[in-house]
């Protein structure tokens, strides 16, 4: 069966290194993106898909086209999400006064609800001979291993996500049988997302999006495929929910 695989969220660090990566693999690699297509789009293993509005109708309309074209997903990385955006002015909440409702608005929206809808179309085109889900995830985002606080409307939105994607898992198993999902901490890397707040993390500790998409590729294939749904960090270690 033919390697499709799903980059959403195509103009980012590690969704790059994910293309990349997975060209060399000769896998064919559907990229989706808000923005226009860059030079490593134009790969001849890259099909490039501008989505400018990723919500319900626009992201059901592109599931609905591939499945049109007889397209059978075997790997899907959703890599959409957001901790800073300089144009609206949203970044992490240091403390309870920080609290903005139009920022948590914008977490969710991004971090939780984007990721849901593909979450939601993707179960008609995903294979049901072996299929694999990935939503990036961030160990903030783990409930019971917050013992620092703050980052409000990130870790609440990824906190979301994870349950979006736990019990999404439960109904694929159902729909699919053949098909993990898995919520993934790249650790820290050398992103425009994690720009301002590198200063504080150890050179070793600074990945590259190169290392990080090997990494995520590697201990995936490595997953046990009997459970349906993981929570993993970027050295295939268990992040607890
Ligand atoms: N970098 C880190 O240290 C780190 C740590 C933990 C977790 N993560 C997670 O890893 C994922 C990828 O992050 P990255 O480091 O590669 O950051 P990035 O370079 O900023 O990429 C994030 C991508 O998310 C998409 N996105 C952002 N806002 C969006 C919106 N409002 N609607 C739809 N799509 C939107 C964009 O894709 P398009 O513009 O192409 O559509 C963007 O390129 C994120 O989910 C992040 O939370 C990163």
């Amino acid at each position: 069966m033919k390697n499709n695989v799903l980059i959403v969220g195509a103009s980012g660090g590690i969704a790059t290194a994910l293309i990349e990566q997975y060209c060399l693999n000769d896998a064919h690699v559907i990229a989706v993106s808000r923005a226009p297509a860059s030079e490593l789009t134009h790969h001849e293993n890259v099909t490039y898909h501008q989505i400018a509005q990723q919500d319900d109708e626009h992201i059901g309309a592109f599931v609905k086209q591939l499945r049109e074209q007889d397209i059978v997903l075997t790997t899907v990385v959703i890599t959409t999400g957001f901790l800073h955006n300089e144009d609206t002015g949203v970044h992490p909440e240091k403390r309870l006064e920080d609290i903005n409702e139009q920022a948590l608005t914008a977490y969710f929206s991004t971090n939780s609800i984007t990721p849901a809808l593909w979450l939601k179309h993707l179960v008609n085109i995903v294979s049901k001979e072996g299929s694999t889900l990935v939503c990036l995830s961030a160990r903030v985002g783990s409930i019971s291993d917050n013992g620092l606080g703050g980052w409000y409307g990130y870790r609440a939105s990824k906190a979301a996500l994870n349950m979006f994607v736990k019990t999404a898992s439960v109904e694929y198993k159902r729909r699919v049988k053949d098909v993990m999902l898995v919520c993934y901490h790249p650790g820290t890397v050398d992103t425009g997302l994690s720009k301002p707040f590198q200063k504080n993390v150890a050179a070793k500790k600074l990945f590259t999006p190169e290392f990080t998409a090997k990494q995520l590729i590697a201990h995936i294939s490595k997953l046990d495929r009997e459970q349906t749904c993981h929570f993993i960090d970027w050295n295939g270690e268990v992040v607890t929910w």
